[in-house]
């Protein structure tokens, strides 16, 4: 980009210096200024950019004025998008492949860059960073890899710390996005299924990442009690810190480890069991069958390319476990890649 600015010519009506004010007041009461382009300081006169000439008596009844042509500064408004904030900053032709949406988790911002756009990525995160002043790092969004399902991230613009505070549903939560799997476009999930639950309730929160579920069904709930297992120790180390953040130590019994180890021995003991890993829950399927009691709910994630893929893959395994279940609910939670997509069943057991 060239360092010269740009110029916009239009009518312009110029006012003693004296009357200025006044006049400004009449003109934007009759919604006659243009705001986008700033006024004109010529020696004891102002101009002002006008959007139309019509009407201009109204304005300045007998005094002295005039209109001229005059070439106006633009004012420095603040983009509305990303997009708007990197025109003239990339190619024009790569402009339609601008991320139209991107996450604000804390004070970070989590956003999938294309390829197309790579070699842009810090002059990305550096508009992202001025559209959101209160942001502290850009990051872009990779994917999501191995057991604990963290984020394959790397900051593009900021602080290279990534420790965040998220605030969801009145609850705060500790995660580092380098260590720890944390979605915030889940959160009406999360509040769809902590509104289900009933006072008293026995709760297992089979992979409870840093206790998004967990604290979110304590905080709501009364007379419940939430078990919340955690294999990933930067998770677990979260999930302790965020039950003391919330106030919620008497409800939400944290467990580090492998959830079908630490519930070897357990049978029928929860009334709702959610089961939040999608790209393995089948293989967990009997663990949480058989620590659900009869009637109970099993909250299902799962990753399939239809929920009818999905229903009758659980439906075949229960069967072959020795299990009844109905699906009392079905939906999807987000598309996960092309054809592939995360949905819940919620599941009762029969017997
Ligand atoms: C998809 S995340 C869900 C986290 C949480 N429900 C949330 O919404 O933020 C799955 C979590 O399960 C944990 N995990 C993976 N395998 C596990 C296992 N065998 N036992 C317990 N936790 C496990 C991962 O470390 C990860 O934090």
């Amino acid at each position: 980009m060239s360092g010269k600015s740009i110029r916009v010519s239009g009518h312009g009506l110029k006012v003693p210096r004296r009357r200025a004010e006044d006049i400004r007041r009449r003109l934007l009461r009759l919604d006659l200024l243009d705001r986008d382009l700033k006024p004109i300081q010529l020696g004891e006169h102002v101009v002002f950019p006008l959007k139309s000439a019509k009407r201009i008596e109204e304005v300045v009844g007998d005094a002295n004025f005039e209109i001229i042509l005059c070439e106006f500064e633009p004012r420095r408004l603040k983009p509305r998008s990303l997009r708007e904030a990197l025109r003239g900053r990339i190619p024009d032709e790569l402009l339609e492949y601008v991320p139209s949406s991107y996450d604000l988790i804390g004070d970070l911002i989590l956003v999938e860059i294309p390829d197309e756009l790579k070699e842009y990525s810090k002059i990305i995160g550096e508009a992202l960073l001025k559209l959101h002043p209160r942001a502290r790092s850009v990051l872009s969004r990779g994917k999501t890899v191995g057991e604990y399902r963290v984020r394959l991230v790397e900051v593009i613009a900021g602080s290279e710390d990534t420790e965040t505070i998220y605030r969801e549903h009145g609850c705060v939560y500790k995660l580092d996005l380098r260590k720890v799997f944390f979605n915030p476009r889940l959160s009406g999930e999360r509040l769809r299924v902590a509104s289900l639950v009933k006072p008293g309730e026995g709760v297992l929160d089979m992979f409870a990442g840093v206790g998004t579920f967990s604290i979110l069904i304590a905080r709501r709930c009364s007379g419940c009690s939430v078990t919340a297992i955690e294999l990933n120790p930067d998770a677990y180390g979260y999930l302790v810190e965020n039950i003391r953040l919330n106030g919620v130590e008497d409800i939400v019994k944290p467990v580090r480890g492998d959830a079908r180890e630490i519930l070897r021995e357990v049978e029928d003991e929860y009334d709702r069991v959610i089961m939040d890993l999608p790209h393995s829950s089948l293989d967990f399927l009997d663990v949480g069958l058989r620590v659900c009691k009869p009637e109970g709910v099993i909250h299902f994630y799962g990753a399939a390319e239809s929920v009818e893929q999905l229903e009758e893959r659980v439906f075949e395994r229960s069967r072959s476990l020795g299990y009844a279940v109905e699906v009392e609910h079905r939906r999807e939670v987000m598309e996960i890649a092309p054809r592939r997509f995360t949905f819940v069943l919620d599941l009762r057991r029969l017997s």
